[in-house]
């Protein structure tokens, strides 16, 4: 039977790149999109790859109550068309900002997009998960998180806002996350995916003309969309990794993630943080 997948940031970048390879791989693929107009784009350039079957759903993960909304809804749509059962989850989505921007629940935009959004979604979408029988989740971080420290002064950014600063505590929280979730849960395997540097869009959306234009430049020494994501659809689907839950995986390899990420004390105080920011909790699921 084929694989049910949820992809975010499905409409650009390294998340249209998933939903084109999981389509090809003959899977039901759910993306979630912020822009419908994006979103129908995508629908019928992939309209020949008929395999596996697309559909997008429309919703934001700019803050709690929107993310929850994207969650239910998706959810909804699980019910409805897929018997309740999730295979894959990849939280993709991820945002760049210049200037300190606060959300309507008063939390920087950086880390409710890269991090709580994840952690609301990933809960909403647990039960959905378990089942699976081989359940996967995969978590977008970066290679800048080994440049980033754990302040638990300043935790999101609110003090000096730096744009990079904030990327990369994002990028160190999906890390944490990843490890401490591994050790809540063990039924659902999790994953943190270091995409290397990567040719998209990603620096000229929410930035001003000199972040623009220093992404700009930089973009095209990385990669093309295509070569992280065949590894992680590998992670996704193959056996190989069924033992590796909690891990950093780079190029399809496992490999040691910035070592302050295996601070289990810290990692258990920035889920308990990111409980009491969302009001989002991860006992009696089901
Ligand atoms: N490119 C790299 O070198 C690189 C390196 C390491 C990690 N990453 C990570 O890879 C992930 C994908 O980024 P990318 O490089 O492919 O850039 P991208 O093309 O800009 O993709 C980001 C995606 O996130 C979506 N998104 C942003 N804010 C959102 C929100 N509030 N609600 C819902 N969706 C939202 C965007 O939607 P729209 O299509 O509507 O803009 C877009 O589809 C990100 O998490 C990024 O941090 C990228």
């Amino acid at each position: 039977m084929n694989k049910t997948v949820v992809i975010t940031g499905a409409t650009s970048g390294i998340g249209k790149a998933l939903v084109e390879l999981c389509l090809k791989a003959n899977m039901n693929v759910i993306g979630l999109a912020r822009d419908q107009e994006k979103a129908l784009k995508v629908k019928s350039e992939f309209s020949s790859l008929t395999e596996g079957s697309l559909e997008f759903v429309i919703g934001d993960l700019a803050d709690n109550q929107k993310a929850k909304q994207s969650g239910q809804k998706i959810l909804s749509w699980i019910q409805e068309k897929h018997e309740g059962k999730l295979d894959i989850l990849m939280n993709v989505a991820g945002t760049v900002t210049s200037g300190y921007h606060e959300n309507s629940d008063g939390h920087e935009m950086t880390f409710a997009v890269n991090h709580l959004s994840i952690f609301i979604l990933t809960r909403l979408l647990l039960p959905a998960l378990k089942k699976s029988s081989d359940p996967r989740v995969l978590v977008v971080s970066s290679l800048s998180h080994y440049r980033a420290k754990m302040n638990w002064n300043n935790v999101e950014s609110k003090k000096g806002y730096n744009i990079l600063k904030a990327y990369k505590t994002s990028k160190l929280y999906n890390v944490f996350f990843v490890k401490e979730f591994s050790r809540r849960i063990q039924d659902v395997k999790i994953y943190a995916i270091d995409p290397g540097l990567v040719n998209t869009e990603l620096g000229l959306k929410n930035t001003t003309w000199l972040a623009y234009t220093i992404w700009n430049w930089r973009r095209h020494k990385g990669t093309d969309v295509y070569y992280p994501t065949r590894f992680m659809v590998d992670v996704a689907t193959q056996k190989e990794y069924a033992n590796m839950s909690g891990h950093y995986i780079k190029a399809g390899k496992s490999i040691p993630p910035n070592p302050i990420t295996e601070n289990e004390e810290d990692a258990k105080k920035l889920w308990e943080y990111s409980e009491k920011c969302t009001g989002i909790r991860y006992d009696n699921i089901d």
